[in-house]
């Protein structure tokens, strides 16, 4: 079944015969704007090594929602975290967005699991981010004996030495325009002091801190109303902060837990060339839809 941007893999497939049918970068082109309807693992192992530039995505973890009933557990988790590290170029970056739920009055620690499991298989922990939202379905009450629940991680995962960083300048600085009233100086052989150069003013805007947040809910994690019909999808402006951050024009940003392709739709509208994968027909069909529009 081929619709616009749809490849129908038949997840029913075995291990062993797509495992045999490894493509070539050249032959990468046919997943290339495309969603992909099948387990993410199995469609993974058809890709050849190192020709990602950038992951962004969100898992489902801890069971919290029943996606189809497709289950995502912590063997699943390790198989997936070694074949994205084999297909990442170097340098490439995986964003992991994910968080945790409370079982018998614990946090399950399923994100710090991932998290150090992307350090087994080889990945550097660039930087542990924060989503921070802001408002909660379950905010703490006075007399209750936890505070709100408010953010989700976003780790930040490195192949080997990072090779793009476009940081966001937005933070404005209070002191913009300002100069400190010393010079840059340096001692010559003699020992007499010199100025070296002109102190800079400081700028209007410096890079932003790594706790991001963003208003949630329906009407405002996306532009498209349709997106709300998936009942996970992170913010559209998280994945465009991200994929600004960590790409550039023309690369190739997947998304393995598509959904509703909020990844897939902000490469597109910012020159990348993007994979979505996902596991369900509907989120899948719906993901198209959407994408459709840009
Ligand atoms: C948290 S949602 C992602 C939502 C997405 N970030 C968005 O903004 O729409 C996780 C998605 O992973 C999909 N999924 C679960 N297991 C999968 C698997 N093994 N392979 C591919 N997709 C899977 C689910 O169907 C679900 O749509």
């Amino acid at each position: 079944m081929i619709l616009n941007y749809f490849i129908f893999i038949n997840y029913k497939m075995d291990n062993k015969q797509l495992d045999n049918k490894q493509l070539d970068n050249k032959q990468l082109d046919k997943y290339i704007n495309k969603i992909i309807c099948g387990d993410n693992i199995k469609i993974i192992k058809t890709l050849p090594d190192n020709c990602i530039d950038l992951v962004v995505t969100s898992p489902p973890y801890d069971d919290i929602r029943d996606y189809n009933g497709y289950k995502f557990n912590l063997d699943t988790f390790k198989s997936l975290a070694k074949e994205l590290y084999r297909i990442m170029k170097d340098g490439g970056i995986v964003v992991w967005v994910v968080g945790d739920k409370v079982k018998n009055g614990s946090e399950s620690g399923t994100s710090f699991k991932h998290a150090l499991g992307f350090m087994n298989v080889g990945f550097k922990l660039h930087d542990t981010m924060i989503y921070e939202k802001n408002t909660s379905s379950f905010p703490a009450k006075r007399a209750g004996k936890r505070y709100t629940q408010i953010f989700e991680y976003m780790f930040v995962l490195c192949k080997g030495k990072i090779k793009t960083g476009n940081l966001i300048c937005d933070k404005a600085n209070k002191w913009a325009g300002v100069t400190n009233w010393g010079k840059n100086t340096q001692r010559d052989k003699s020992g007499v002091l010199k100025q070296t150069s002109d102190i800079k003013k400081v700028p209007d805007f410096s890079p932003r801190n790594n706790i991001w947040r963003y208003v949630v809910g329906k009407g405002f994690n996306s532009s498209d109303s349709e997106s709300h019909e998936h009942p996970a999808i992170f913010p559209e402006k998280l994945a465009e902060d991200h994929i600004i951050s960590w790409s550039n024009e023309n690369d190739i940003v997947l998304d393995p837990f598509n959904g509703s392709g909020t990844t897939c739709k902000m490469a597109k509208k910012n020159n990348r060339r993007f994979i979505g994968m996902d596991i369900s027909m509907e989120y899948c069909k719906l993901s198209d839809k959407i994408l459709k529009k840009y």
